[in-house]
């Protein structure tokens, strides 16, 4: 089966205009939340979708995607964790107690905030696992890196050779569980990324190739841009 493991359960101290979670605030009549699962959805190849939250927002959410007509048959919301890596373990934990361990299982991790994740990035990411055994999404480094204490510049970095992190990151799930399991507790906090827990592994990660419109809200200006854009697509 492929499952979508969509992490909500932090609370967006970063946009400091919002009164709730990012994730929960609407953007054109529609909460972020809402569409980032809607996207996923509408991808039929997905069996299921799984949302972590903040275990104090769990029955809002379950309000809130019936109130949005969300298909409760293919969507669960269950518990999330302390960390974003805690939040995916939670999610793959859920589908293996409900739906055992079968080698072909694969899951597709996004961020809830990122909902104008494209159906492309998505198909992508399920293609990219035929051939290869982890994937995740990137976009090459626009901007020119530099290194920094934060007062000085120490490097200006290869820009042909950095790119961004976007998600979805994608994995077997078995595989996700092994790797994460065998780090130490040191390792499992330095590791906020879930990919790098692969490469930590020695594990390949495959590149897919990511888009400017999946960008993550972080900033009060992000929730701006997606607004303007919600605005844009929607006219
Ligand atoms: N996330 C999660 N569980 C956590 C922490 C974060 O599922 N315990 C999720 C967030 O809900 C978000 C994604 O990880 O969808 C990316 O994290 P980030 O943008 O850092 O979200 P927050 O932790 O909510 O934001 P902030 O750091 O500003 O508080």
């Amino acid at each position: 089966m492929i499952f979508a493991g969509i992490v909500a359960g932090g609370c967006g101290s970063r946009v400091k205009s919002a009164v709730i979670p990012k994730q929960f605030i609407e953007i054109g009549g529609v909460p972020v939340i809402v569409r980032t699962v809607r996207a996923f959805l509408a991808v039929a190849e997905i069996d299921m979708v799984y949302v972590g939250i903040k275990p104090d927002w769990h029955e809002y959410t379950n309000e809130l995607f019936e109130r949005f007509e969300i298909d409760s048959r293919r969507v669960k919301v269950i518990d999330g964790g302390a960390d974003r890596n805690g939040t995916v373990m939670n999610i793959a934990e859920a589908i293996v107690a409900e739906h055992g361990e079968n080698e072909g299982d694969i899951i597709l991790t996004h961020d809830a905030v990122r909902p104008f994740v494209t159906e492309k990035i998505i198909k992508d990411n399920i293609e990219a696992m035929k051939e290869h055994s982890a994937c995740g999404t990137y976009m090459p480094a626009a901007d020119t890196i530099i290194r920094s204490d934060g007062e000085k510049v120490s490097e200006t970095l290869n820009r042909s050779e950095l790119y961004q992190a976007q998600t979805p990151q994608t994995f077997r799930l078995g595989d996700l569980r092994r790797n994460y399991y065998s780090l130490s507790k040191e390792q499992n906090k330095k590791l906020t990324d879930t990919c790098s827990v692969f490469t930590a592994c020695n594990e390949d990660i495959y590149l897919v190739v990511g888009d400017a419109m999946n960008f993550k809200i972080t900033t009060d200006s992000d929730l701006r841009m997606a607004n303007a854009l919600a605005e844009l697509n929607e006219k």
